[in-house]
């Protein structure tokens, strides 16, 4: 559905997304890299498990929120990604601070 336009100048870095590694560009936002990776979703509802993309791309939907370095909740469009990122499709209601 996305692609890269062909520039052999952008820098890249790798990350894992639902387990797999992807290579992207720096300075992607986290929602830009999982719709550039192919994903289908995000995330599932809490009530029906209804499966959500990305939306607005601007911070105000909370379509975006996927689980980053263990971390649930986070908004994956206002995110760059960073080298090592392990992004995961968050499933339903997440606990607001999980435990360390
Ligand atoms: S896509 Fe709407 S808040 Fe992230």
């Amino acid at each position: 559905m996305f692609r890269l336009v062909d520039d052999t100048s952008v820098e890249m870095l790798k990350l894992s997304i639902e387990g797999g590694e992807y290579e992207v560009p720096v300075g992607i936002s986290v929602a830009a890299a999982v719709l550039l990776c192919g994903f289908n979703k995000v995330r599932n509802t809490p009530v029906t498990g209804s499966p959500r993309l990305p939306y607005c791309m601007m911070g105000i939907c909370f379509d975006c929120l996927v689980t980053i370095d263990g971390i649930p909740n986070q908004q994956a469009c206002q995110l760059e990604v960073h080298e090592n990122m392990a992004i995961e499709i968050q499933q339903g209601a997440a606990e607001l601070l999980p435990e360390r």
